[in-house]
């Protein structure tokens, strides 16, 4: 069977939230009401593909899990229009764009249009901004842009049902600004970890994970390219140092983690 099918034909149990991790920023997300929500899906090799001059090895190291003609999902949120988040391909391929809301900030959403997405299926979110649909709930969240390429990235606080909220940074330099999504107090925390590209290294993460301190926090965006790699376990490591009581936890590629 085929993970997208794998995925639409799991029945996830009540009080849970089902996660499937497809490498990078990319997660598909499904509620046990069905609601499937996808992030960063980056499911092409596009990044070497459309900057062929980039004097680094960018070519994507782990199999494409799901292809962009085969995703289902109810909402495709970005937190920035960087190739390996709002991947262009991705988006023109998609097969089923006139079903899916996609959510970003305004310079993505300015992607979205230009890769193809009729302007109704579009909404922009702000920090502080928010968009339901079903039990999913996508708050905007502060993240500090990069480079000048896009200087307007969000994260994203999801509440699922109503009471489970994830936290995924999204590519953000290091700010105490990120501190602001402590106050809603959420169970799991996806971070950045590579420090490459002026991303959160490991040891600003576990930082991070400090000031928000929520049970579980989840490194990514190490796993994708050579010349963007890191090893997690320097994540665990910075963890148990500045963090404690904040429980590593590393997700497999393509295959279904429950949270609750
Ligand atoms: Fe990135």
């Amino acid at each position: 069977m085929s993970l997208m099918k794998e995925i639409k034909t799991f029945a996830v149990p009540r009080g849970e939230v089902g996660v499937w991790w497809l490498g990078q920023n990319g997660f598909i997300f499904k509620t046990p009401e069905g609601t499937l929500l996808s992030i960063d899906l980056y499911l092409t090799n596009s990044v070497p593909e459309l900057l062929p001059d980039l004097p680094v090895d960018l070519q994507r190291m782990l199999p494409v899990y799901v292809a962009p003609e085969e995703l289902e999902t109810d909402i495709y949120a970005c937190t920035h229009s960087h190739f390996d988040h709002a991947d262009p391909l991705t988006i023109r391929n998609l097969r089923n764009k006139d079903t899916i809301q996609f959510v970003g900030p305004t310079m993505t959403c300015h992607a979205y249009r230009s890769y193809g997405v009729e302007d109704a299926r579009i909404v922009s979110l702000a920090p502080k901004e928010d968009m339901s649909y079903r039990d999913i709930k996508i708050e905007g969240t502060f993240a500090l842009p990069t480079d000048d390429s896009d200087l307007n990235h969000i994260g994203f606080l999801v509440t699922f049902a109503d009471h489970f909220k994830v936290y995924i940074t999204g590519d953000t330099d290091h700010s105490e600004l990120l501190a602001s999504v402590a106050k809603h107090e959420p169970q799991v925390l996806i971070t950045c970890i590579n420090g490459n590209y002026n991303n959160l290294s490991h040891w600003e993460a576990a930082e991070l994970a400090k000031w928000i301190n929520p049970k579980i926090a989840i490194p990514c965006h190490y796993d994708m390219f050579r010349d963007n790699a890191m090893d997690p376990l320097q994540f665990r490591a910075s963890l148990k140092m500045q963090a404690p009581k904040v429980e590593y936890h590393q997700l497999t590629h393509a295959k279904l983690q429950l949270l609750r």
